[in-house]
């Protein structure tokens, strides 16, 4: 074992978690629901207690530490030149997303998605009244890949000036190749199509993968594209508010300043110290949390193939969100959710990611090893039963 004991379960039922208290409630292995069940590293708890202990929660003047561990970040995991001056703070990702298409797009605008694809997306363009053009995935070999063409097609409307794109992916599990990122900057930035690059899941990458942040791409890129992200995923503190964006472009950083002022968010004084210490000192449990995740994954995956053969992995190489085909069951979503809930695990429908999703479940990886083997193995019981093995 290194540094950090991951498979060390902490019972959290009582905290007012969403995971614990809410999932949890419903199936005793909450699988769904897209946190860790691990500790933050100790800094980041000691970061929010001596905040506490000041016994000061008043107005804040944001910490210049803040934007300085952001670029420090980038450089080290992604070996990324991020000037600290292109960061901005926002509560959520999917407020940044909401700031950003206020900054680059106008009601009844075109704003393309990838489903399947984080459900939110959707959401945030319909519910700000802007139209959402799907650009597929195309699913093949147990993998996804984008198509072009189509993207082509529709970022040449006239209508559509916004992408989401979502790199590594939720929930197909897949960082993007640089050649694919290239290509999909090289085809908004041609038809005015401005990106926002969603992040959130960069830390947890595996076997070598490297994340390309799409800001970084090149200049012409910085200048037509946002990379979103936040230390929430990685470090298990969603809970925080503490998210940022990394707008290059100085115009559009100050046209979602405008946006921001406009609903007159502040900051967590509580949250943004441990966004500081997560990135300050999180290298050794991020590198340690990917072995320890990727060992669960091959877990879950030797697991199918010798127990639930019919069930399908699609190859991860980033996220803890592993992305399961049902197609063999010839069930939809519902039944096979049903199916699971009666063993009860909770996992994540994947036709709430879009009709492309249907068919397919989202499983949470991110649990001690023996909460996933317990988890499964109630499956299987169930499985025997109900397909009479
Ligand atoms: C790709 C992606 N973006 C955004 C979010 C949500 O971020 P926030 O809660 O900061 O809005 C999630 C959460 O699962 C996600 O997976």
């Amino acid at each position: 074992m290194g540094r950090y004991d991951f498979g060390q379960q902490k019972d959290m039922k009582g905290t007012d978690s969403w995971k614990w208290d809410k999932e949890g409630k419903e199936c005793p292995y909450p699988l769904g629901v897209a946190d860790t069940d691990f500790l933050p590293p100790p800094e980041v708890t000691g970061a929010v207690m001596k905040k506490a202990a000041q016994g000061n929660f008043a107005y804040g003047v944001m910490p210049q530490a803040f934007y300085d561990s952001v670029s420090r970040w980038y450089k080290k995991r992604h070996d990324a030149d991020v000037d600290a001056d292109w960061v901005t703070y926002s509560p959520g990702l999917i407020v940044a997303i909401k700031m950003l298409m206020e900054a680059v797009s106008h009601v009844g605008d075109n704003v393309i998605i990838q489903p399947p694809v984080y459900f939110n997306f959707s959401l945030i363009i319909s519910r700000n009244g802007r139209n959402i053009l799907e650009n597929t995935l195309i699913y093949e070999n147990e993998g996804y890949r984008i198509d072009f063409e189509d993207l082509e097609r529709k970022a040449a409307d006239p209508r559509t000036t916004m992408m989401i794109f979502c790199n590594p992916h939720n929930p197909v599990a897949h960082a993007w190749s640089r050649e694919d990122v290239e290509r999909v900057a090289e085809i908004c930035r041609r038809n005015h199509v401005f990106v926002v690059s969603d992040e959130a899941h960069s830390d947890i990458l595996y076997q070598g993968t490297r994340h390309v942040p799409f800001i970084c791409v090149s200049r012409e890129t910085a200048m037509n594209s946002a990379s979103i992200n936040s230390a929430g995923k990685t470090f298990n503190t969603n809970g925080l508010y503490v998210s940022y964006a990394i707008i290059p472009n100085r115009q559009i950083r100050d046209a979602f300043e405008i946006a921001y002022a406009n609903h007159h968010f502040d900051f967590s004084m509580i949250g943004v110290p441990a966004q500081i210490a997560a990135y300050e000192h999180g290298d050794a449990y991020t590198d340690e949390l990917n072995g320890y995740l990727w060992d669960n994954i091959m877990y879950l995956k030797h697991f199918l193939e010798e127990k639930m053969p019919e069930v399908r992995m699609v190859k991860p190489n980033a996220t803890y969100l592993m992305w399961l085909d049902f197609h063999g069951w010839d069930m939809d979503s519902d039944q096979v959710d049903g199916f699971f809930r009666s063993a009860g695990v909770a996992l994540n429908k994947g036709s709430i990611y879009g009709a492309a999703g249907d068919g397919f479940m989202r499983l949470n990886v991110a649990c001690s090893r023996s909460v996933l083997e317990e988890a499964m193995e109630a499956v299987y019981e169930r499985y025997k039963e109900f397909f009479n093995k």
